[in-house]
């Protein structure tokens, strides 16, 4: 798998040791850590948008979940050029090097962000496209390539598309990182988080352990090739909801900072997760309030 070292890639990988799997992660730490990496993989550094290195890492490869990427609609919109290499480049060279290997199937790590502002909520995968920013229009380039290579030469290849996904190891370190990771930051710290916006704005969190579970169906289940299909829990909580309920957990009471909105903000995200259900047999199994319960836990253990 690519991206082993990121948040969401490092709990992949665990739970594919876990399950018995041999593992080899690939991963050149852009965004990643090593020390993210689990034991029990093998692990090569290097840039998947580099050809050699795409052929060199899914030789005798039977699955390849492909989650490198730099995440961020922000980070995109200030600097669009990084961030295509890593998620358009990095995809279509992982699609050319995993067919020509005679690799059985690939995962692709999509995002909600393709859908932009949808007039109609949950969002769901026959619904038209309309990114908002250079990283939703990345990832929806991202799918549509792994869509074609199914199309025209018959490789599978299935899109998760995720959720604002949260949980343990995701790095709360940078003005790009994930809102949930800055939350918890912030009200461990005892300073006051930012909300960009009047924090009307809503999302579906997702546990990371959810996505673990839709990524591996994902690559398991037979006949979903050339498949869409949202990852998800189909829950909607506003960013103000959201500091109340970890207000409520952390037992305190900290006020938010309000900025402008950013450039590029989808207003409301929530996921139809019908299709996963019915595909793969999805349900997700950690909802938000234990999910940030977790998390927390985690980042007291980390000492971040
Ligand atoms: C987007 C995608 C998500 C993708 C992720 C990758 C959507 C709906 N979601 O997440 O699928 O995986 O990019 O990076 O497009 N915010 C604050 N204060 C902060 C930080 C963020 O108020 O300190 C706000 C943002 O403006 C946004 C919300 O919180 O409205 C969530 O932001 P973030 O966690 O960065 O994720 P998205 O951009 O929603």
């Amino acid at each position: 798998m690519t991206g082993g070292a990121g948040f969401i890639g490092s709990h992949i990988s665990e739970a594919l040791v876990q399950r018995g799997h041999r593992v080899r992660v690939a991963d050149n730490f852009a965004t990643g850590y090593r020390h993210n990496l689990r034991d029990g993989v093998e692990f090569i550094e290097g840039d998947c948008a580099d050809p050699a290195f795409a052929q060199r890492i899914v030789a005798g490869i039977d699955y390849v979940i492909h989650q490198a990427a730099i995440p961020s609609v922000p980070r995109s919109v200030e600097k669009p050029l990084g961030s295509h290499r890593a998620n358009v480049d990095g995809m279509l060279q992982m699609l050319h090097a995993s067919r020509t290997a005679g690799v059985t199937r690939l995962v692709f790590a999509g995002s909600s962000s393709v859908y932009g502002d949808t007039a109609v909520l949950p969002k769901t995968e026959t619904m038209p496209t309309n990114p908002l920013s250079p990283y939703a229009l990345q990832k929806l380039m991202g799918e549509m390539y792994g869509q074609m290579f199914t199309r025209l030469y018959g490789f599978e290849t299935v899109t998760t598309r995720y959720f604002n996904v949260f949980g343990p190891r995701q790095d709360p370190g940078s003005p790009y990182s994930g809102v949930i990771s800055l939350f918890i930051k912030a009200l461990s710290t005892g300073t006051r988080p930012v909300i960009y916006g009047d924090g009307g704005q809503t999302r579906d969190f997702t546990y990371v352990s959810n996505v673990v579970e839709g990524v591996i169906l994902a690559a398991e289940t037979p006949g979903v090739g050339g498949e869409v299909v949202n990852v998800a829990t189909n829950g909607r909580v506003s960013l103000n909801q959201l500091l109340a309920t970890l207000n409520k957990i952390f037992g305190s009471d900290v006020e938010p900072i309000y900025k402008d909105p950013r450039t590029g903000d989808v207003r409301d995200s929530q996921a139809d997760i019908a299709k996963a259900g019915r595909l793969l047999g999805y349900k997700p199994t950690v909802g938000l309030e234990e999910g940030l319960r977790h998390t927390i836990e985690w980042y007291k253990g980390a000492n971040i």
